[in-house]
């Protein structure tokens, strides 16, 4: 049933994004399509980005879905793959989106702000961080936070 995070201390300001603010404004293609996508589970509190700070919701590319949702450590994703991951401040305001997609073997990393334009900045750091997950440098569903 999902959105069940609570316990956030106070207001935040806007999302600190790990990669650097903006200089040009430019719209990510993909934000229109991960919108719709169907969530891979219920809201939860954000463990792996902006410090703990945000809610999030992980949409995932319908053919995708099955994969995400079953996936254990060592999976393997197919080409085509795509997820993206939905930040709120804990105020409910819209925070940035991250996403990642795979093609000829290899994952593109890509941050957007909450309106659909581009931050832009160095992807070098998702990479890294997601280097350390268990699934194909996915980390998989979240688990609810309460129920
Ligand atoms: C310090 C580690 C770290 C960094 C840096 C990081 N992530 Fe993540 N990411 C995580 C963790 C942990 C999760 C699992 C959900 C959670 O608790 O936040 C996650 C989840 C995701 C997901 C959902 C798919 C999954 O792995 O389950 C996407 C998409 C994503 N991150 C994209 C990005 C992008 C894009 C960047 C860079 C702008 C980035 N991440 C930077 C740790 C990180």
């Amino acid at each position: 049933m999902g959105a069940s995070v609570v316990g956030c201390e106070r207001e935040e300001p806007a999302l600190t994004p790990i990669v650097s603010p903006t200089r040009a404004v430019l719209p990510w293609v993909g934000f229109d399509a991960a919108r719709s996508w169907p969530a891979a589970a219920g809201a939860f509190h954000s463990r792996g980005h902006g410090a703990g700070r945000y809610d999030a919701t992980v949409r995932v590319r319908p053919a995708t879905l099955e994969a995400y949702r079953s996936a254990v450590s060592g999976a393997v994703f197919a080409d085509g793959s795509a997820i993206a991951m939905f930040h709120r401040t804990t105020d409910g305001g819209d925070g940035s989106v991250f996403s990642m997609a795979k093609a000829d073997g290899a994952w593109t990393f890509v941050a957007a702000h909450g309106d659909g334009t581009l931050i832009d900045g160095d992807t070098a750091s998702c990479a890294r961080c997601h280097d350390e997950a268990p699934a194909d440098h996915v980390f998989g569903p979240p688990k609810p936070t309460a129920r």
